[in-house]
């Protein structure tokens, strides 16, 4: 048996980040035989098939199979884990909700060829900016498909979050848990330190020695370190981050697929919890149990929390009337 993975845009960044990653057993464990479909537009098939070639000059031990496409058809037939990463990067100056009319068309269609050909078995990652709308776009195209099985990648959201924590709390990163992300991936996401631990202490109470104030820091310092910092990379590197958002990635569906007992962050569709409207595809705290997404309830959310919850939920909710106006919804 053996697991195939079909990556959109694979001849970009961040694919090119991804694959050999994914070859080497990252994702998946150093157990899983893997075939990759590498799914491109025309203008991407010539560096998809450099990197294929690559991935054979690799000899990966785990590597059975690449196929590289420009067809969907071909590029979702069979597949079990589809990783939705081709879609244009914004620029220097942009938000990502301006990616919105440019990348939406790209989702449906895919959503309809996933339906159509990935077994039946088939968890969806969506890369590809605005992501939680266009998780939303292929899951509403993908008739007969789970909502369930689609998701929309936060991960790199909270990596930040707790990477940031560590540098203050002068922790390592492994020591600070429970830092979900909530909402939008996006600018007005709430990154949430009020359950979050460092060795097993409150960050809060940790916080407060070295910070002060620390409802001021998190608001002035915190947050928009977290939530803009696709920006400062776009501004630093010159373009959208590629290796984090990759190991992001791979963090994401190992813990899907493999599970995990910590409390993490996915953009998931709502059933109403929290009070995010129903059908949203919001990032909520989630636990991966037995290859399905939980989300993680009976949190307590104070008012300061809930007014930049509810902040991101109304942008969610006014990128999905955006795409309902265009008549991709
Ligand atoms: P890139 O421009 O390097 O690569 C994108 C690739 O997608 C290109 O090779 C292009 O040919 C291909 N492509 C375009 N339309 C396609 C289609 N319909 N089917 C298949 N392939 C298609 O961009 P990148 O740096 O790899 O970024 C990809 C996306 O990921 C962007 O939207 C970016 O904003 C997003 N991103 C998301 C996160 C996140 O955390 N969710 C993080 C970083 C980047
Ligand atoms: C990121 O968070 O780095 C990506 O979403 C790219 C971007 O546009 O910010």
């Amino acid at each position: 048996m053996s697991t195939t993975i079909t990556i959109t845009g694979a001849g970009g960044q961040i694919g090119y980040a991804l694959l050999f990653r994914i070859a080497a057993g990252e994702m998946l464990g150093p157990g899983e035989k893997i075939r990759l479909r590498l799914l491109e537009i025309p203008q991407g098939l010539g560096a998809a098939e450099g990197a294929a070639l690559e991935l054979q000059d690799g000899a990966f031990d785990l590597l059975e199979h690449v196929e590289v496409t420009d067809d969907a058809a071909v590029g979702f037939d069979g597949c079990n884990v589809a990783l939705l990463v081709g879609a244009r990067p914004r620029g220097p100056g942009m938000e990502r909700a301006d990616l919105l009319a440019a990348n939406a068309g790209i989702f449906g269609p895919q959503g309809t060829a996933i339906a159509e050909n990935a077994a039946a078995d088939v968890r969806v990652t969506v890369v590809g900016n605005p992501a939680n709308t266009n998780a939303l776009i292929a899951a509403s195209a993908a008739e007969g498909v789970p909502v369930e099985r689609f998701t929309a990648l936060t991960r790199l959201d909270e990596n930040r979050a707790r990477a940031q924590l560590a540098q203050v709390l002068e922790k390592p990163v492994s020591s600070i848990r429970f830092v979900p992300i909530w909402g939008n991936h996006s600018a007005t996401q709430f990154p949430d330190v009020s359950h979050a631990t460092v060795d097993g202490r409150p960050v809060l109470d940790a916080l407060a020695e070295r910070v002060g104030d620390v409802r001021r820091w998190l608001d002035e310092t915190f947050i928009p370190r977290v939530a803009k910092r696709g920006a400062e990379i776009i501004e630093v590197r010159g373009s959208s981050s590629v290796a984090s958002a990759a190991s992001a990635t791979i963090d994401h569906v190992r813990d899907w697929v493999l599970g995990t007992k910590e409390c993490t962050s996915a953009g998931v569709v709502s059933r109403g919890e929290y009070g995010v409207p129903e059908g949203l595809v919001s990032s909520f705290p989630v636990n991966f149990v037995d290859g399905n997404w939980r989300i993680v309830e009976g949190l307590e959310i104070d008012d300061w929390s809930r007014a930049r919850i509810d902040a991101s939920v109304a942008e969610l909710i006014e990128e999905r009337d955006a795409v309902r106006a265009l008549g991709m919804l």
